[in-house]
């Protein structure tokens, strides 16, 4: 670098020397550089081959909503295009994500509001609707990956991660991990590849790989969402579940197990702790806001790192190119690209459908 600097200014020097001695007879617009980078942008073929990263259908995770029923699938407004899904319909998308080349799905079910309590129990229920999603699209489409929510807030009907300690004034840590854990082993035992802890309460990962072994079921891995921060990002994710009450409305936000956004090495302390306890993919969320964590993370450990590119950031493209602002592909392609670049091997996004078609036709 200094090297190439130092040679740089002295050519830079030598040329404009030159110039001023033969200013009339050699061509004023001609710098003389030994360095243009220019070059190697010259043609399509060329830019083509000094490419540093791309995104495939390879490196994409769909996340899905799941719904109740037998009929149509429901659209969700803050989210153009995508939908909640009911079980025949669900499987129907998925073979249709899994022949576009899409490898894994991630699975929220939205459940009717009668099934929610204060302690989300209906997360326990050996029946309840993202377990025979699970089930289903295991069934319909072996060979496509399946990774599922653990965290309590479709089930609350405070739409918190975990229960109320008895005060009611906060989160209980260790009462939530409990039923994180077992929550683990009924959507393992159901089929699914990988379990996600989203909720952020200390130790849920340890809990659940204990709980995960000593019910024999070893292969199942974590993708921990490690990083995730107290974004307001979620907003349409939060409609799509029918979770939005604990974002803000109530006495407490997420913010007392969520990341604040202004830290950075609290992240770190955060990743390295699911790393430690066994995590097999750690998660950074958001991602287009969060890059410099994605790029600390890939530099902090060997494991697969993950980046959740969450419902605002999708609806936030989707609106600005609803009004005629910005180009829907381009900039999908170009914010999944960015959270490639800073490090991450697997994006979980919806726009991973729209991205796997668009590799196929070519674009
Ligand atoms: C819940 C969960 C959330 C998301 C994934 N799992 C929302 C939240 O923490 O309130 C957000 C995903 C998105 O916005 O796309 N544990």
């Amino acid at each position: 670098m200094n090297l190439l600097s130092r040679e740089f200014n002295l050519r830079l020097h030598l040329s404009f020397a030159k110039k001023r001695s033969v200013l009339s007879t050699r061509d004023m617009s001609q710098l003389d550089l030994t360095h243009r980078p220019r070059r190697n942008r010259r043609t399509a073929a060329i830019r083509k081959l000094v490419q540093e990263n791309a995104v495939t259908a390879n490196d994409l995770i769909q996340p899905l909503f799941v719904i109740d029923g037998e009929g149509e699938p429901e659209a969700i407004a803050s989210m153009p295009g995508q939908m909640r899904w009911t079980l025949p319909t669900l499987i129907e998308e998925c073979k249709e994500l899994h022949t576009l080349g899409i490898n894994a799905v991630a699975l929220f079910p939205k459940l009717d509001t009668s099934l929610k309590n204060e302690t989300g129990d209906e997360a326990l229920n050996p029946e309840t609707l993202v377990l025979r999603a699970v089930r289903a699209v295991k069934e319909a489409v072996p060979e496509l990956a399946i990774i599922t929510d653990v965290a309590l807030d479709p089930y609350t009907s405070h739409g918190h991660d975990g229960v109320f300690n008895e005060a009611g004034t906060d989160i209980d840590n260790d009462v939530t991990v409990e039923k994180l854990a077992a929550m683990a082993v009924l959507n393992a035992e159901a089929g699914a590849d990988y379990v996600a802890p989203s909720d952020m309460m200390d130790g849920r990962v340890w809990a659940i790989r204990d709980a995960l072994d000593a019910a024999g079921l070893t292969g199942t891995g974590i993708m921990a969402y490690s990083a995730k921060f107290a974004s307001a990002y979620y907003g349409p994710f939060r409609d799509a579940v029918g979770s939005a009450k604990a974002a803000g409305t109530t006495l407490l936000g997420k913010d007392t197990y969520q990341l604040n956004p202004a830290n950075r090495r609290e992240a770190m302390v955060e990743t390295e702790l699911d790393e430690i306890e066994g995590a097999d993919i750690l998660m950074v969320k958001p991602a287009g806001p969060y890059l410099d964590i994605i790029r600390d993370l890939r530099e902090n450990t060997h494991l697969p790192v993950a980046a959740y590119q969450v419902s605002g950031e999708y609806a936030q493209i989707h609106a600005a190119a609803e009004k005629g602002w910005l180009d829907l592909e381009r900039c999908r392609d170009e914010s999944l690209l960015a959270i490639k670049r800073a490090g991450a091997d697997m994006i979980l996004t919806y726009f991973a459908k729209d991205v796997a078609r668009a590799g196929n036709e070519g674009a």
